[in-house]
């Protein structure tokens, strides 16, 4: 892709964090949108700030990404309401602090839900849409913690491992069959979102010696990107046509770290939490 102008990209999460900038910017460059996102108040959000941008036309849906039908149902009203779509950035996400016993089944249904099947969904039933213009992309928002993995955080270091796996895979096969269609696995670190403050922790961290009020204020704390620079850079990456993309010099560090280490960072990690 050599440019967003006139081209139509469909978000989801798109009313808060990364996804309510990947909007902003797109809409910058002359690219119509298709916005989701379960909370309405923060799609309203997006919608006015969109309103700067008079020539591009913008639809918003209020869903859950866990839902197929759901998901399905937007991917055709996309269509429909812009005749054609380009982008598909499955980007909406949620986080679980708790250990692998004390996580509920619930719990880890409902971060796989929207994690692993959300992204699932919205590739799916974005993909032969985005095949018909034969210049497109899929853009999967894994995380960090998509190549390393974190004391209580297992549950989401799953959900983003096998985010990892799947567009590697997609990736793949899209090269093999040069339908003009592409895709990008997305690693960011700490972006300064509303992520861990909406995050669900529970009281099993108390095993590991953690506090969960205070864990959300630890990791709200390493968040520092600011989520205007993570979208401008997910959107460079789209027009370079990467595979991977490492957002924050915390990613880079971790990242380099746990290949010369790939074994022994897992027991640094584990000093760390129990330092915290
Ligand atoms: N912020 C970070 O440090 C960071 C780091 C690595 C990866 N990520 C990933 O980036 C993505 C964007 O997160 P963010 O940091 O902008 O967080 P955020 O909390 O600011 O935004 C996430 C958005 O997803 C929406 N959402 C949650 N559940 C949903 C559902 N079931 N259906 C539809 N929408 C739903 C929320 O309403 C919210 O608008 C996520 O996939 C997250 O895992 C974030």
């Amino acid at each position: 892709m050599k440019n967003f102008k006139n081209k139509v990209a469909a978000i989801t999460g798109a009313g808060s964090g990364i996804g309510q900038q990947l909007a902003v910017l797109l809409a910058q460059q002359g690219c119509h949108l298709s916005l989701s996102d379960i909370n309405e108040k923060g799609l309203a959000q997006t919608t006015e700030l969109l309103k700067a941008y008079p020539e591009i036309t913008v639809t918003t849906k209020v869903l859950d990404v866990s839902n197929r039908d759901a998901v399905k149902q937007w991917a055709q009203d996309t269509v429909e309401d812009h005749g054609s779509v380009n982008m598909i950035f499955n980007n909406a996400g949620v986080a679980l602090g708790s250990t692998v016993e004390g996580a509920s089944y619930e719990d880890l249904e409902w971060i796989v839900g929207i994690n692993f099947w959300g992204v699932v969904y919205g590739t799916k039933e974005f993909l032969p849409f985005i095949k018909q213009t034969k210049d497109g992309h899929i853009i999967n928002i894994s995380s960090i913690f998509g190549l390393t993995s974190q004391p209580t955080q297992s549950a989401y270091n799953a959900t983003k491992f096998a985010v990892r796996g799947f567009t590697e895979s997609l990736r793949q096969e899209l090269d093999i069959e040069k339908s003009g269609v592409s895709s990008l696995c997305v690693h960011p670190g700490g972006i300064r979102t509303n992520i861990a403050k909406a995050a669900k922790m529970n009281d099993s961290m108390k095993s590991l010696g953690m506090d969960p009020g205070k864990s959300i204020k630890q990791f709200d704390k390493f968040l520092r990107t600011p989520p205007e620079e993570a979208a401008r850079q997910i959107l460079n990456a789209v027009l370079k046509d990467k595979r991977r993309l490492l957002i924050g010099a915390d990613a880079r560090i971790v990242d380099s770290f746990q290949r010369l280490f790939p074994t022994g960072y897992q027991r640094i990690a584990a000093l760390a939490t129990k330092m915290m």
